[in-house]
């Protein structure tokens, strides 16, 4: 249920990818909350389908889509548009990890380009089909699920910091040219958080993600706080934010976890 019984999103349509599990599902929840109709766009078929279930006939379907596909890309939005009648927030979320391969040499030019097709290309279709469609209404909202490893190094493998450094910049040269048309582009960098996705990254095991490092004592960044980030970034509250990389990860990255001058003791 939403926190309040403000509904933020009311009235509004959004297109999320990567939206049949982990942190677009989690967005997907909470958007059709705040009453946005929603477009879970995905490749798994059966997941997606059964959370448009979950939200009803009504608020939301679910559309085939391989994000690397532009004619994949461009049925989604025109499906959002044909169905809800316009696409307000545009949810760039589909992301893959890729090989976990630790040194340079054992990575593969295979992998690597397909890390950079999903999670680099796949935003800029995305991107450039919701702006064909955003310009003419002269208003819209782009969100880009980046990461802590597009903010600082030796984060996760070559392909995926890459692939991450590379959704701020777009982030940013979009959000200047589609300004002028009243359309905000952000991204949101998340810490761990536990996913299939992330443990392909770090291991399939619990203990990583327990044992995950955050200033913030205690706490476990779950995907729902990552949902709320959007949430955020997708409502009218935050209508003067544009090219902005919301950091969600705990203070993970402002400090050099080698030197802790509060940690130590008199
Ligand atoms: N989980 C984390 O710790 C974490 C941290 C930072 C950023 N992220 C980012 O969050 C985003 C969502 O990942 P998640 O952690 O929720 O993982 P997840 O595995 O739960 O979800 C990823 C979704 O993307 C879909 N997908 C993969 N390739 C696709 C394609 N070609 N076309 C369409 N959909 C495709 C998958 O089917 C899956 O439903 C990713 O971009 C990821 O890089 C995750």
């Amino acid at each position: 249920m939403a926190s309040t019984s403000v509904k933020r999103l009311e009235g509004k349509v959004a297109l999320i990818t990567g939206a049949a599990s982990g942190i677009g599902e989690a967005t997907a929840r909470l958007f059709s909350e705040h009453g946005a109709k929603v477009v879970i766009a995905d490749i798994q078929d059966d997941l997606g389908q059964k959370v448009a279930n979950d939200l009803g006939s009504s608020s939301a379907i679910f559309v085939h889509c391989d994000v690397t596909i532009e004619s994949d890309v461009k049925n989604a939005v025109d499906t959002a548009v044909s169905k809800f009648g316009r696409l307000d927030i545009m949810h760039n979320n589909a992301g893959v990890a890729g090989e976990p391969k630790r040194s340079i040499l054992e990575s593969t030019q295979s992998d690597f380009e397909n890390v950079i097709k999903v999670n680099l290309v796949g935003y800029f279709l995305g991107t450039k089909h919701a702006a064909r469609v955003m310009i003419p209404n002269r208003s819209g909202c782009v969100i880009m699920t980046a990461s802590v490893a597009g903010v600082v190094a030796a984060s996760g493998p070559h392909a995926y910091t890459s692939s991450k450094f590379g959704i701020v910049g777009l982030t940013k040269n979009t959000a200047v040219e589609l300004g002028s048309y009243g359309i905000r582009v952000n991204s949101i960098s998340p810490y761990l958080v536990d996913t299939p996705l992330a443990r392909d990254l770090v291991g399939n095991t619990d203990s990583a993600f327990e044992n995950a490092y955050t200033y913030l004592n205690g706490k476990i960044l779950t995907k729902e706080d990552i949902a709320e980030a959007a949430l955020y970034l997708a409502s009218d509250e935050a209508m003067y934010v544009s090219g902005h990389n919301l950091v969600v990860d705990g203070g993970f990255s402002i400090a050099n976890q080698q030197i802790n001058y509060f940690a130590q003791s008199n």
